[in-house]
């Protein structure tokens, strides 16, 4: 990133950056990596990705940056699962940092992909409900968010790739076996 791009970038999200409740993050374990790094690469990468799809990119960079912010990690309350988090995510944004509706929607879309993962493996993440209508991205900044989101995943868990692969073997096969019919 450039300099003048990342003085702009940095104007959009210092005061978040500089909270103490959100470098309260760095405490959570996150893909191998602190939730409050995770959650700036996908911020700058979302930045990049708005001024390519010429999206607002104050909503994309602060949205990026606040797709995670819950404590703790996603099996310690039914709040913080996989498919619940984004909305813990977007109501915390709203109370501390006061985000827009745009901002607080790709927040609470940003685990689409996961919604469409669950489709294809239906034996994933059984447990909980996903929606497609309540998943989808509703604007061109809710699907940059969730695209960085799953990008920058995919490359933290680079180191974990083999493990990720024989899971993805594994769930393959139960449901070839379990839904075959
Ligand atoms: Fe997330
Ligand atoms: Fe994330």
């Amino acid at each position: 990133m450039t300099k003048r791009l990342k003085c702009e970038f940095d104007e959009f999200v210092c005061d978040i950056l500089n909270d103490e409740h959100f470098l309260e993050t760095k405490k959570d374990l996150h893909h191998g990596t602190s939730k409050y790094e995770h959650s700036l690469r996908v911020a700058k990468l979302s930045y990049r990705l708005g001024r390519i799809f010429k999206a607002d990119l104050r909503s994309v960079s602060r949205a990026g940056l606040l797709h995670d912010f819950f404590l703790g990690t996603r099996k310690d309350s039914p709040e913080n699962s996989y498919l619940r988090h984004p909305v813990t995510a977007a109501t915390n944004a709203q109370k501390y940092f006061n985000v827009s509706n745009l901002e607080s929607e790709a927040i609470k879309t940003h685990m689409f992909h996961h919604v469409l993962i669950k489709k294809i493996f239906p034996f994933v993440n059984r447990e909980e409900k996903a929606s497609v209508k309540e998943f989808k991205p509703k604007s061109k900044e809710g699907w940059i968010i969730c695209a960085s989101d799953l990008l920058i995943s995919v490359i933290e868990c680079e180191r974990f790739q083999f493990t990720y692969a024989f899971n993805v073997a594994l769930l393959l096969l139960f449901n070839i076996i379990l839904f075959k019919n």
